[in-house]
This record gives C-alpha cells, sequence and structure tokens, in this order.
C-alpha cells in the first residue's frame, strides 16, 4: 500500500466532477486499499478520491471511534433526506480549518461496493455528515463554498500563509 498526496484548497483541480467507476478491476481494489491507508495515515474519517486527483465517484470513510469500520462507496445516490444538523467540519484538502456546515439529518444512499455490488446505506449523525461531505468532492464542492465569501477569502489567506511559512 502506498499514500497518496492530496490535494489542498485552492487547488482548481478539486473541481473536478468525477466520472461513474465502470470498471471493478485489480486496479481500482489497490486504489481503494491506497485511499484507505492514505485517510488513516492524515488521519481522518472520510476521503474522495478527487482529494487524490482521481476524478472517479468513489469514496472511503470510517467515522468509528475504534478506526475499525472502513467503508467503501463506489457512484454514490442519495436517495432520501431529511432535517438538518450543524456541524462543525473540517477536511484533509483545507488544513488547519474548521467551520460550522448545515446538512441534512438522516439520508439513505445507495452505492456500489468494492466489488460492484449494490448497497444501501441508512446513516445519520456523523456518518451522514461525512457522506455529505466527500459526495460534495465528488461533484467539485468543498466545505469553505458554504461559507460567506468573506470567511472564505480569510481562509485562503490563512493557508496561503501557513504554505509559505512552510517552504521557509
Ligand atoms: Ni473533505
Amino acid at each position: 500500500m502506498s499514500l497518496l498526496p492530496i490535494l489542498e484548497y485552492p487547488d482548481p483541480r478539486l473541481r473536478t466532477r468525477a466520472q461513474p467507476v465502470t470498471v471493478f478491476d485489480a486496479a481500482l481494489q489497490t486504489l481503494i486499499d491506497d485511499m484507505l491507508a492514505t485517510m488513516y495515515a492524515a488521519p481522518g474519517i472520510g476521503l474522495a478520491a478527487s482529494q487524490v486527483n482521481v476524478h472517479k465517484q468513489l469514496l472511503v470513510l470510517d467515522v468509528a471511534e475504534e478506526k475499525n469500520q472502513p467503508m467503501v462507496l463506489i457512484n454514490p445516490n442519495i436517495v432520501a433526506s431529511e432535517g438538518s444538523q450543524t456541524y462543525q467540519e473540517g477536511c484533509l484538502s483545507v488544513p488547519g480549518i474548521f467551520a460550522d456546515v448545515d446538512r441534512a439529518d438522516r439520508i439513505v444512499v445507495e452505492s456500489l461496493d468494492r466489488h460492484g455490488q449494490p448497497q444501501r446505506i441508512e446513516a445519520d449523525g456523523l456518518l451522514a455528515v461525512c457522506i455529505q461531505h466527500e459526495m460534495d468532492h465528488l461533484a467539485g464542492k468543498l466545505f469553505v463554498d458554504y461559507l460567506s465569501p468573506l470567511k472564505r477569502e480569510m481562509v485562503r489567506k490563512k493557508l496561503e500563509k501557513a504554505r509559505r511559512a512552510a517552504v521557509g
């Protein structure tokens, strides 16, 4: 398994719309395992393929405390949603930034598993937040898009400053 580099905001490649997965081959299995390893190493609770510059409708997540419940969702589609919840979200592509985002409280998601078998997931709480956040990535959307333009500009400047500091 290898760790994959994660694209960071405002990298324009994060705005790419992911295409459906149609081939469930060995290369896909390797990509999934690499994405899981990258997510756990970061550490994060979710990772979309878009974030590692692979523009396929694939996401991995694990919201369990013990980090022992990896989930893989391919070509996900939300077929029902209700209620609303606010959660302070972060993102591996927007390091060090956290902000409140409103999302549906309960969702039903149909997707395929890593072998192409249909699966239906009923999610609420953090799992529902995480799935919606990762599905946004597949559509080229980031959680900072929900912030006011002023707040988003502050985020961009903060990240730019951190990056300059990092290179010396
Ligand atoms: Ni994210």
